[in-house]
């Protein structure tokens, strides 16, 4: 058994494992001659060759427990038909929406228009760099792909202003993300995907009385489906505040939390495995702040299973040497 099912089922950690969301990226130079040529970000995520070329650029570099498929949680509003691009220095920026063109699509074009992404995750899966190793399939949840959809670009801290206003589409649009979330799920776990994590980066967004609407529900079904499955589920809802009672409600195998929150009082409180916490930044740091601040997340969470990740992605500006000494800071410890 791989570390990290070792951590997610047995409830076990005798080695920490580590991973990095967004440790496939643009702070490694190899990444960027790639993205160099390759403009278009949709068109990379759906070039088998370079896709799973990308994935396994970390695991070159870094003793890593795990890959995390090259692909974007954004690819599912693009297989449904809306317009998805990724512009320079300001991120993405979605088409209108159009419920009439979304209907339109029944699950084997889905299928055929995400079928590089799977024959990717194929393909790595078989690389024997992932030897004893997880590779991570990955979904946005229901809510942030639905903020995406509506609000159309990053939120940075709200939303736009009558986003609620529509209830009817927002219900239809959350069904129907439902049902091909589990499609995109079922492809990426037949293809060799180990654990699944879901990325709610809004969740933070909305108010305690919207969470079961918006979050809640949603995930739930989710994570039950994933569950049917047989694979492993990482819930990662960025700045929720209450981890517990989303843990409690969820029931994932593990639950990744953001750098706001008190690792301390987490470990007290939450039963299950926990992934995650250090800030990004302190990466950008120093190597004895790295130290410092990667001992803290090691002792609090010593006698509780633990996966070493971070409270978000890595950052473009990050130094990979860096990385490595984080690496073998957790390895070492
Ligand atoms: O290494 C990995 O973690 C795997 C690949 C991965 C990407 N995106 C590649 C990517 C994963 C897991 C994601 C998830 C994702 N995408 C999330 C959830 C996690 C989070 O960061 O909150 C979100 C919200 C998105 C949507 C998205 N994609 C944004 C907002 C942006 C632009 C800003 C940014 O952070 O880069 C992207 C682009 C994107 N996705 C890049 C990469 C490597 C950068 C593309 C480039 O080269 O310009």
């Amino acid at each position: 058994m791989t570390p990290i099912q070792n951590c997610l089922i047995n409830n076990k950690t005798t080695n920490t494992p580590i991973w990095l969301m967004r440790q496939a990226g643009r702070y490694l130079p190899e990444f960027r001659e790639i993205r160099k040529s390759n403009p278009n970000f949709i068109n990379l995520c759906l070039n088998e060759e370079l896709s799973s070329e990308i994935t396994l650029q970390p695991l070159k570099r870094f003793n890593l427990d795990a890959a995390i498929i090259f692909s974007d949680i954004l690819m599912l509003p693009f297989a449904l038909n809306q317009k998805v691009e990724f512009k320079k220095n300001f991120g993405p920026e979605l088409g209108n929406l159009d419920l009439n063109k979304i209907f339109k699509v029944d699950e084997v074009d889905f299928v055929k228009k995400l079928y590089p992404i799977y024959k990717s995750i194929n393909k790595v899966s078989k690389n024997n760099l992932l030897k004893n190793k997880d590779l991570i399939g990955f979904v946005g949840a229901p809510w942030t792909l639905l903020v995406y959809m509506i609000n159309k670009h990053s939120p940075k801290k709200k939303l736009i202003k009558d986003f609620f206003k529509d209830k009817f589409l927002i219900n239809k649009i959350l069904i129907i993300l439902e049902k091909f979330l589990k499609i995109h799920i079922e492809q990426q776990i037949k293809n060799g995907a180990t654990v699944i994590q879901i990325f709610d980066s809004w969740a933070g967004l909305l108010e305690e009385k919207d969470l079961p609407n918006y979050i809640y529900i949603p995930t739930l079904n989710l994570v039950n489906h994933i569950k049917l499955l047989n694979v492993p589920v990482i819930c990662f809802p960025r700045g929720i505040k209450n981890y517990k009672t989303f843990c409690q409600i969820i029931k994932p195998n593990a639950i990744n939390i953001d750098y706001d929150i008190d690792p301390v009082s987490i470990s007290q409180q939450i039963e299950i495995p926990i992934q995650g916490g250090l800030d990004p930044k302190i990466l950008l740091s120093d190597k004895e702040n790295l130290k410092k601040e990667t001992l803290k997340y090691l002792n609090i969470f010593k006698d509780h299973p633990y996966i070493f990740n971070l409270g978000h992605g890595v950052v473009p500006e990050t130094n990979p040497e860096m990385v490595k000494y984080l690496v073998g800071l957790v390895k070492d410890y």
